[in-house]
């Protein structure tokens, strides 16, 4: 198999040799699943949980400014991010499968608990 006539082992090569070493293992690569996750919190949900907007304050005051926002955390577990989202949180409003699908919340969980180590 070739790549516009170079084999494709090869340019596989020149990709990784272009990178910076370590960048790889600092930000690891998302998923497929993942990737649709990002791009549906960022279209649903980062209008609450961006920088300096009201669910991230809200969560700073509650857990800590290190825990305000939702796309560094590192222990948000997959069974957790989904029932918030189906169910609401505090003054945070629940999303019904009309608005986000199973698979779609899914997707958003395993995005948020990427960085998560034991689940
Ligand atoms: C209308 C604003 C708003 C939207 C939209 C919103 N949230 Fe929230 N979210 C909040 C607020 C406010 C809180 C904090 C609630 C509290 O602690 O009282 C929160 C809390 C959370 C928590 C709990 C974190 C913890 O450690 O307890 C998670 C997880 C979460 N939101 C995920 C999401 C996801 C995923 C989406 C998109 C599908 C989303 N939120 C959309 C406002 C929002």
């Amino acid at each position: 198999m070739s790549v516009h006539g170079r084999p494709l082992a090869s340019s596989v090569l020149l990709v990784l040799a272009a990178l910076p070493a370590g960048l790889g293992a600092a930000e690891p690569k998302l998923t497929a699943r993942q990737e649709q996750g990002q791009a549906l919190y960022r279209s649903t949900c980062l209008h609450c949980h961006g920088e300096r907007v009201w669910g991230t304050f809200t969560l700073g005051r509650r857990l800590g400014a290190n825990n305000a926002l939702l796309e560094n955390r590192t222990d948000l577990v997959r069974p957790y991010v989904e029932a918030v989202i189906r169910k609401g949180v505090g003054s945070m409003p629940p999303y019904r499968r009309t608005e986000l699908s199973d698979a779609e919340v899914e997707a958003i969980a395993d995005y948020l608990s990427r960085n998560t180590r034991a689940q």
